[in-house]
């Protein structure tokens, strides 16, 4: 639709001109003006002169008349109608499905996209599990939302580093090295992976309960690792070497693939020169012992650097992250997606970025999301109130596998197919509604395959391919056809859906939502099943009119295909 805002808003700028109207807005401001009337009984797009009735000294209803009476005949608008204070155009339909369908058809999958972000690199941080920890249903909100807000801005041009910042330093990899020690073997560790690491993890808490004397030696065996240990270094990249196999089974069910796994590690050897620099500009304060910036100026708790004993905390490591990502990467803005809990914490020393004297605080960007629960229960990994993605994942492929048996025997892929549309279920769920909602997650909404689904919008897409297939040869004539007609309501309705893609994305973009287009896809869905029970295609009255919906329903594909890549879910041809 960009294009006929365009097209519309240079009449109306000429229209106001013929006017004399004082002060025309920008052709761009115009453009904004314009809005979608409620129902397309009151047209396609609407203007409302409410703005000019004060330099007018006119009604804003007089005025729509007087615009309509002078504005230009274009082949694109059908007519323009006055009601109250707003001047209604309605589109041709032959002209603007021919228009936009060869759109589409010859942009393919780059239709939508933009170039709004060329030249600019923006660093994305999401999912970054902690390592040795269990992969849960709370990682795959920064995960899909993460991974959705990397596409879109792919698709709008910009250059992404998607960075998963592991957790991989800190005090627990002493309390792992332990427990390994004392009650692991690397036999068990090789067979069962990160669930045998996540086992010595829990076990270790349960013992030093009773005996704390544990704690004092996990924090001794850190510190080795600190200082460099062969040893403990040796068990330590093992153990990331074990989380990362298993985190990237579960990337890879999702087609997502990282440009770095620099972890917190990464920077240790980075943060002396970031105390310096604290200490040159003399915001580091000793309190307690510990290191600290003192953010009381801006309302905030203190940003805690280092441990009383020289150990680096946390927010050290982002600082030392964010300065090396701008150095290295040149971002024009550095996203972190975390669920909303972490707020403060990015507030915090973002403004840290800043005191040290850096001019990239404002290009520092916290993404929120909303907390999970399960059954209205907060998660808790000790109290085993989780959900491990893997298995999560499992479940929905399984039952996907077994709907399949039973209506769809022979399809070929069947296994890739079922984990398309099982994982699909769950992305597609997860990314329903507005991310800073909070989710109450049980399994049985996500695998509820009725409705405003992924399944749904995934057999919506084979359904346009298995359409095209069985045309053959049509296709082909269609695809050359010279002119495509509009005929029935619902091809123009579809159309129109198809052409609100490019400005869908560009909404999502602009307010990092994934549900954006998630709920476009259910609409583009709907509207193309609706298309498809009223419109015969294969046996249309006409060649012209079957080539018409022969490429919407190529066209729609196009656009589904591209939507689904957005927010992480596969389109599989079959299903
Ligand atoms: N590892 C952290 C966690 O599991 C998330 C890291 C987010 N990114 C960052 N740069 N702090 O909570």
């Amino acid at each position: 639709m960009q294009y006929f805002k365009q097209h519309i808003s240079a009449l109306l700028q000429a229209s106001l001109r013929e006017m004399s109207v004082p002060e025309i807005p920008d052709k761009e401001d115009i453009e904004k003006m314009l809005e979608y009337p409620p129902s397309p009984e009151n047209g396609d797009l609407a203007f409302p002169c409410f703005k000019f009735s004060k330099i007018l000294r006119k009604s804003p209803a007089v005025i729509a008349s007087e615009i309509a009476g002078v504005f230009p005949h274009s082949e694109f608008i059908e007519k323009t109608v006055t009601v109250g204070g707003y001047l209604n155009f309605y589109l041709s339909h032959d002209a603007f499905l021919g228009f936009t369908l060869k759109d589409v058809l010859s942009k393919n999958s780059d239709y939508g996209r933009s170039s709004e972000g060329n030249g600019k690199t923006v660093v994305l941080d999401y999912s970054s599990p902690n390592v040795a920890k269990p992969f849960h249903i709370g990682h795959l909100g920064t995960t899909v939302i993460g991974h959705s807000i990397k596409k879109m801005h792919e698709f709008s041009g910009y250059k992404c580093v998607g960075v998963n910042h592991l957790g991989d330093w800190g005090t627990q990899f002493g309390k792992l090295i332990v427990a390994y020690r004392k009650y692991g073997d690397e036999q068990t560790v090789i067979q069962n992976g990160i669930d045998e690491l996540v086992r010595l993890y829990v076990l270790f808490h349960a013992e030093a309960e009773k005996d704390p004397a544990l704690n004092e030696l996990a924090r001794e065996e850190f510190t080795k690792l600190e200082k460099g240990d062969e040893e403990n270094k040796k068990l330590w990249k093992w153990f990331i070497e074990i989380s990362l196999t298993e985190y990237k089974k579960t990337y890879a069910q999702l087609g997502i693939e990282f440009d770095s796994y620099c972890g917190e590690s990464f920077y240790y050897d980075k943060i002396p020169a970031v105390i310096s620099r604290m200490r040159e500009k003399n915001i580091l304060k000793i309190d307690g012992g510990a290191s600290i910036v003192d953010l009381s100026d801006y309302d905030m708790p203190p940003c805690l650097i280092l441990k009383s004993d020289g150990s680096t905390l946390y927010p050290a490591r982002d600082i030392a992250a964010a300065i090396y990502r701008k150095q290295t990467y040149d971002f024009s803005k550095c996203i972190y997606v975390t669920d909303a809990g972490q707020s403060l914490y990015f507030r915090q020393w973002f403004k840290v970025i800043s005191l040290m004297g850096y001019d990239f605080e404002n290009q520092l960007v916290h993404i929120p999301y909303g907390k999970v629960s399960i059954g209205g229960e907060k998660l808790a990994t000790r109290t085993g109130n989780v959900i491990l993605l893997k298995d999560l994942f499992k479940t929905a492929v399984d039952k996907v596998l077994t709907i399949m048996n039973e209506k769809n025997p022979d399809l070929p892929n069947k296994e890739e197919a079922a984990e398309a549309v099982g994982v699909g279920a769950i992305v597609f769920h997860y990314l329903s509604g507005g991310r800073i909602k909070n989710i109450d997650f049980t399994v049985e909404d996500a695998l509820s395959f009725d409705g405003n689904t992924g399944p749904y919008a995934q057999y919506t897409y084979a359904r346009t391919c298995s359409i095209l297939a069985k045309a053959g040869d049509a296709v082909i004539k269609a695809e050359n056809a010279d002119k495509y007609v509009a005929t029935a309501e619902e091809e123009f309705e579809l159309i129109k859906q198809l052409s609100l893609f490019p400005e869908k994305v560009k909404s999502a973009l602009d307010a990092y939502e994934p549900s954006f287009i998630t709920r476009y896809i259910f609409d583009t869905a709907t509207v193309f099943n609706r298309f498809y029970h009223n419109c015969p295609v294969l046996s249309a009255d006409s060649e012209e009119v079957t080539a018409t919906r022969l490429m919407l329903t190529k066209a729609t594909g196009i656009v589904l295909k591209s939507a689904f890549s957005l927010i992480c879910m596969k389109a599989p041809e079959k299903i």
